[in-house]
């Protein structure tokens, strides 16, 4: 048995799109809470919230105006005190989003910077002087488009926010601030809170002397302005690890805590967030900075072995693996891949050594909305129209049922609902031996069932002809999963063993080779 954050499985929710508990049309804490028994039926661990306190909603909650507190869209610290209540009595875990990179430009901080260079709290934000042309300090870009800097006319100087202007980015490097940020951790973890997903931890320091950032020579010349720049010094800091050290030092002093990290980075560098270094080898940063690799890598089974191997390679010794197929932020695993393989996507996320998160809806299939331009909400995509770079396509409502609401709102959703709602939704799936719920119920408890699928060993990590194939090995016995990445059949060499879960439903026994159909997937026992 492992701490409850390595055995265990995380499901984010967000919080506008989950359940809407009085007819306003965005999601709310009453209506998370009124839909705990579709988190204990499907077998999830732990549940993770995207931002829920008081925040004017320019990114919709990762612009933060109170780190202390709950906005009155989603509700009261009342509701969320109950929330945690009722997770821990029925052994859900419940984790929020913290976004100390950056506040809302109406935080108090913010104001109080932006009064003047004398201001007490000037420091807090980074701010600088034109340059001497009088233009921006330097070519760091915002990654929602356009400069990474704003006049403030008042003074004649700029701050810097790495995403929207209403987002402006705090000062690590002053203790004040870092001091702060222990509080609010504090006042969380009082609360019962059980761990934290950090926001875009990777890029919390920025350089001291405020560098222009280099070109990616790599780029390919119609990239957006700001992938064709190298975020030498506006990510990755060295000093950024004492930093998250610092939080882990609070987290640590409560028991069975845990801090999961935002982190965009290759291999090599993303497991540096686990913490320590070659001298001083302890695990002292992220429990779990998340491995976005299954979002960003060609669906293919040549391609995933070899993320598979070189990041079981890269692990520094005692770190726990983990896993995220979805987020708010990506598109949607079944539109990337098709349904079907869709189907074999969740069979490999739960089948893998390591932390899955699994993110909400995917356990319906639910597919990436098309939202009319009219009806467009997020501010990534409005800032640089006809990028695609728009997420609301991935964060609309869940659907609960096939009334006109879907079972989330009696009101107007805020999002559309998926236009297949009337049939795509849980109460449907509910009654569906096959459908992709119950696949993902099934895999969930067996995984709960099985200790080589929690604890157990990863090896024989292999693709052929489409095929990847690995197996979990543990005291307690032996798996091996089989999954097919094409549309079309293949024979695979496999020992005597029982299936004990597969895609398209069939069970019974296999030895020495089986037929796996097109976009097919098996757990065999050996
Ligand atoms: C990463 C979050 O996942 C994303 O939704 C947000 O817009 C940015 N950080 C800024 O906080």
């Amino acid at each position: 048995m492992g701490e409850w954050w390595q055995d265990g499985v995380i499901y984010q929710v967000y919080p506008r799109s989950f359940a809407d508990s009085d007819g306003d049309g965005v999601g709310d804490l009453a209506g998370i809470l009124a839909r705990l028994d579709h988190l204990t039926a499907l077998g999830v661990d732990a549940l993770w919230l995207s931002p829920i306190q008081p925040s004017p909603m320019a990114d919709f909650g990762y612009d933060v105006s109170d780190y202390c507190g709950v906005d009155p869209l989603f509700g009261t610290l009342a509701d969320l005190d109950r929330l945690v209540a009722a997770c821990h009595a029925r052994g859900l875990r419940l984790v929020l989003d913290l976004v100390p990179n950056h506040s809302s430009d109406r935080h108090p901080w913010f104001l109080d910077s932006r009064r003047g260079r004398d201001s007490p709290r000037r420091d807090w934000y980074l701010w600088r002087d034109p340059a001497p042309d009088g233009g921006l300090p330097n070519n760091w870009l915002s990654h929602f488009g356009g400069p990474a800097w704003t006049l403030d006319p008042g003074s004649g100087q700029y701050y810097l926010h790495s995403f929207l202007p209403q987002q402006p980015d705090l000062n690590w490097r002053n203790p004040a601030v870092v001091a702060a940020m222990h509080d609010i951790l504090r006042f969380w973890l009082d609360r019962g809170v059980d761990g934290f997903r950090v926001d875009v931890i990777w890029l919390l320091i920025k350089d001291a002397l405020f560098r222009d950032n280099p070109p990616d020579p790599d780029a390919p010349a119609d990239a957006r302005p700001f992938a064709r720049q190298l975020a030498l010094h506006t990510a990755d800091q060295p000093e950024t690890h004492a930093a998250i050290a610092g939080l882990r030092r609070v987290l640590d002093v409560y028991p069975e805590r845990m801090m999961v990290g935002e982190i965009y980075l290759p291999v090599d560098r993303l497991v540096r967030y686990y913490g320590g270094n070659a001298a001083a080898p302890g695990l002292d940063e992220c429990h779990l900075p998340f491995n976005f690799q299954l979002l960003l890598c060609a669906w293919d089974a040549d391609v995933i072995a070899a993320v598979i191997r070189d990041y079981e390679a890269a692990l520094p010794p005692g770190a726990w693996p983990n896993w995220v197929l979805g987020n708010h932020d990506r598109p949607r695993v079944a539109s990337r891949v098709g349904a079907m393989q869709a189907r074999v996507a969740a069979m490999l996320l739960l089948t893998l050594r390591g932390t899955p998160t699994l993110y909400y809806g995917d356990e319906l299939g639910l597919e990436d909305v098309a939202v009319p331009p009219e009806r467009a909400q997020d501010p990534a995509g409005l800032r640089e129209p006809g990028r695609g770079l728009g997420r609301d396509a991935v964060r609309t409502p869940m659907p609960w049922d096939a009334s006109a609401g879907a079972g989330f709102t009696a009101g107007e959703p805020w999002l559309p609902l998926n236009p297949d709602h009337a049939t795509r939704n849980v109460a449907g799936q509910d009654a569906d031996p096959h459908s992709m719920l119950a696949l993902h119920r099934r895999l969930l408890a067996l995984r709960r069932a099985t200790p080589a699928l929690v604890q157990g060993a990863i090896g024989d990590v292999a693709a052929e002809d489409g095929v990847l194939r690995y197996s979990r090995s543990h005291a307690g016995g032996r798996v091996e999963v089989l999954l097919n990445f094409t549309a079309t059949g293949r024979s695979v060499a496999v020992g005597a063993g029982t299936i004990l879960a597969a895609t398209a439903g069939r069970d019974g026994s296999v030895a020495g080779s089986v037929r796996l159909s097109a976009h097919e997937g098996l757990v065999v026992a050996l």
